[in-house]
C-alpha cells in the first residue's frame, strides 16, 4: 500500500512522505540519491535555495523521465529579492512551476511577515508555485503571519520528533484549526542525535512487537500525529524501510501515549552537555570551598591575631 497523500487547504494534494536533500546532501550532487529514492518509490522531493544543490535536483528530475505530474517538488526561499529568487530556483530546477514554495525560516524575511507573505501570495497567483507555505515558524510567528494573510499558508515544515512533541502541541492544534499541514523533518533525532534516551524503551518495544525497525516506529508515530514526513537516506534499505511504514500495523493508543510520555522527559544529555555540567559542578564546588575557607579564615584571623598579641605579651 503506498503512503498516499494529504489534502492541503488550497485543494492541492501533498504526498505524505518526502525525500529531503538538505543536511547530508547540502552542497553535494544530490542527483544519484534522488534517482535511488525515485526508484524506491518516492515522488516528493524537498530541496532549498540554501542547500546549494537545486541544479542537481533538476538533473534528477530530467533523468527520471517521469511526467511532471508524477513528481512533487518543494524548494525554499533563503535570501535575496523574493520574485527574482523563485525564478532563479525554477531555472536551476528546470521547472515552470513548483508544487510548494516555503519561507525557509522566519529570519530569512527578517521576521517581517506581512510584506514578504504578499510576495509569496503573488508567486501563487502568478502560477509559479501551486502551493505556498512556511518552515520553522513557531506558534506566535504563524499566528502573526495568518493575521494579515489573504492566502493561509498550506504547510509549516518544522523539526518534529518525540522529544519536542510536547512543546509543539499548541502549534499543532493551531495549524489543525487553520488546516495548515505540518511537515516533519529530523524525526529520527532519537536515533541519529540522542540515542539512549527515554523514548528508546517504548520505541524498541513497539518495534519488537511488530518485527520492524525502531526508525519505522518513529515514522509511524509521526504519521499517527497527522504529520507529513520529510526524511532522507543514502541507503536503499533505509528508504525501503521508510516507505514500508505505510504497511505496518498502526501504533496503538497505549504505544503512542508511552512514546509521548517518555518524550516529554526530554532528550538525554549529550557528551558535551555532560562535560559542561561536570565543569559547572566542579566550579560550584571550588567556589563553595573558597567561600568556606574564606569564612573559616576570617573567623580564624582575629584569633590568630589575638593569640599572636597574647604571645607577644606573655
Ligand atoms: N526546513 C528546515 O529547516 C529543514 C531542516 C533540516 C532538514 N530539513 C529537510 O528534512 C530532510 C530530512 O532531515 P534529517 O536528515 O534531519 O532527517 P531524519 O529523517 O531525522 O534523518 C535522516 C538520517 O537518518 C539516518 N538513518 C536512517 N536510518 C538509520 C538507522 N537505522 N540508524 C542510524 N541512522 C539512520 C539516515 O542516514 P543513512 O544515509 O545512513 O540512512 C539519514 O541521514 C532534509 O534532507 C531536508 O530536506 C529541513
Amino acid at each position: 500500500m503506498p503512503f498516499g497523500s494529504v489534502k492541503l487547504n488550497d485543494g492541492n494534494e501533498l504526498p505524505a512522505i518526502g525525500f529531503g536533500t538538505g543536511t547530508a546532501l547540502r552542497d553535494k550532487d544530490a542527483a544519484p540519491y534522488i534517482a535511488q529514492a525515485i526508484e524506491t518509490g518516492f515522488s516528493h522531493i524537498d530541496t532549498a535555495q540554501i542547500y546549494n544543490n537545486e541544479e542537481s535536483v533538476g538533473v534528477a528530475i530530467r533523468e527520471s523521465a517521469l511526467p511532471r505530474s508524477d513528481l512533487y517538488i518543494t524548494t525554499k526561499y533563503g535570501y535575496g529579492p523574493i520574485q527574482e529568487t523563485v525564478r532563479t530556483s525554477l531555472g536551476k530546477l528546470g521547472l515552470k512551476q513548483l508544487d510548494l514554495y516555503l519561507i525557509h525560516h522566519p529570519r530569512n524575511v527578517g521576521f517581517e511577515f506581512e510584506r514578504s507573505w504578499k510576495e509569496f501570495e503573488k508567486i501563487k497567483e502568478d502560477g509559479l508555485s501551486r502551493s505556498i507555505g512556511v518552515s520553522n515558524f513557531n506558534l506566535e510567528q504563524l499566528q502573526s503571519l495568518v493575521k494579515t494573510a489573504t492566502i493561509i499558508p498550506a504547510v509549516n515544515q518544522i523539526a518534529f520528533h518525540p522529544y519536542n512533541y510536547a512543546e509543539n502541541k499548541g502549534l499543532l492544534e493551531y495549524a489543525a484549526k487553520h488546516r495548515i499541514v505540518i511537515e516533519a523533518y529530523s524525526s529520527l533525532t532519537p536515533i541519529t542525535k540522542f540515542p539512549g534516551g527515554a523514548v528508546d524503551g517504548p520505541i524498541n518495544a513497539a518495534a519488537k512487537r511488530r518485527g520492524v525497525a525502531p526508525t519505522q516506529v518513529i515514522l509511524a508515530w509521526v504519521k499517527a500525529k497527522g504529520v507529513v514526513i520529510v526524511t532522507t537516506s543514502s541507503s536503499k534499505q533505509h528508504l525501503e524501510q521508510y516507505l514500508a511504514v505505510a504497511d505496518i500495523p498502526p501504533l496503538t493508543k497505549e504505544e503512542i501515549a508511552a512514546i509521548d510520555e517518555a518524550g516529554a522527559k526530554g532528550p538525554p544529555r549529550t557528551a558535551s552537555q555532560k562535560a559542561g555540567r561536570a565543569a559547572s559542578l566542579a566550579l560550584a564546588l571550588a567556589v563553595s570551598i573558597a567561600i568556606t575557607v574564606g569564612i573559616h579564615t576570617s573567623f580564624q584571623s582575629p584569633f590568630q591575631v589575638r593569640n599572636l598579641h597574647l604571645i607577644r605579651f606573655i
